[in-house]
């Protein structure tokens, strides 16, 4: 099985709230708005749904069934998430996100950045409804927490990075929605068991392993995603490992570090980062009573890791 074999197995046991969310999120746009025609397309490859499928997984694991509250809840933070690559496939100049074309690509700059807006007023007037300000102030926060960490990597272009200041640039730019989410989804099942630090750990968890398909990809030349990083000066775990073990505060060439002939140790490093915050993301979640919503969470963990089977 491959990695979204793997995911859509792990994720069975919701399939009838994430069937139930593409049905709500569908009716969220009409096909009467110019704009909203175009992203009804745009969205048509909704990729993962992964913050929306941990919502439904860390409710059920409670003993909740996802209702209305949660659905706006989760359509909110995809609807961040996806504002936010827009937003950053202009930054990164991607041509291409989830098997097609970035809307820059298709359209022009001005218009991705309008239509990158346009779906964070969505975001905003769909979670309006559930009429909690505690909610609204967890999301505003970790908003600004996502852009900071944005405003970091832009800032710290073609810095020699240590392997912490990358941890913590990914806690801000990846974690943040994560803590969003299920900080989020704490507050409307009033739950009080602490789902943070599981929501940091998994969120760097997350970015890492993007970060390492992208670059073991490149090497394959199957995406100039990590090439483009580098010429950029956004250096990722990998290249991170590569820079302190050759003493390099820069790089020249891409192509120094996708050809170099012992890139597997930096693969294998990376790899050993990913496991340690996996693990401690598992070890997060000890506190929920054992069910299989429960075993999915750590299941997906794992899948990060490479350790299922
Ligand atoms: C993907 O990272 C991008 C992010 C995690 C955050 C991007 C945030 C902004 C552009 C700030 C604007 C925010 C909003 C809410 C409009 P990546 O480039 O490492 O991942 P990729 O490989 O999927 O492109
Ligand atoms: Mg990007």
């Amino acid at each position: 099985m491959n990695f979204q074999e793997e995911y859509k197995k792990i994720i069975s046991c919701i399939k009838p709230d994430i069937d139930a969310f593409t049905g709500f999120s569908a009716g969220m746009f009409s096909r009467d708005s110019d704009i909203e025609n175009i992203l009804l397309d745009y969205l048509s490859q909704p990729g993962k749904l992964l913050r929306p499928a941990l919502v439904f997984l860390f409710t059920r694991a409670l003993g909740l069934v996802p209702g209305e509250r949660h659905f706006r809840l989760a359509f909110c933070i995809e609807m961040i998430h996806n504002a936010s690559l827009v937003h950053d496939d202009i930054i990164d100049s991607a041509p291409e996100r989830r098997g097609q074309k970035t809307l820059h690509t298709a359209y022009d700059s001005r218009f991705a950045v309008i239509a990158g807006d346009y779906l964070l007023a969505k975001a905003i007037e769909t979670v309006s409804y559930i009429k909690n300000t505690e909610i609204i102030d967890i999301l505003s926060n970790y908003i600004k927490m996502l852009i900071c960490g944005e405003t970091k990597q832009y800032f710290s272009r073609y810095d020699a990075l240590s392997i912490e200041d990358y941890i913590e640039k990914s806690k801000n730019k990846t974690a943040s929605l994560f803590l969003a989410a299920l900080e989020s989804a704490a507050v409307l099942n009033g739950s009080k068991i602490n789902c943070s630090d599981f929501a940091q750990n998994f969120g760097i968890t997350f970015q890492i392993h993007n970060d390492l398909k992208n670059f073991t990809d490149s090497c394959l030349s199957l995406s100039e995603k990590t090439c483009d990083d580098i010429k950029n000066g956004t250096y990722t775990a990998p290249v991170i490992f590569y820079m302190k073990e050759n003493n390099l505060t820069k790089i020249n060439n891409p192509n120094d570090v996708l050809n170099c002939p012992n890139r597997a140790v930096f693969e294998e490093k990376t790899r050993g980062l990913i496991k340690s915050f996996a693990y401690r993301a598992i070890e997060n979640i000890n506190c929920l009573e054992d069910n299989q919503y429960k075993k999915a969470i750590i299941d997906l963990c794992n899948l990060y890791t490479g350790d299922r089977t």
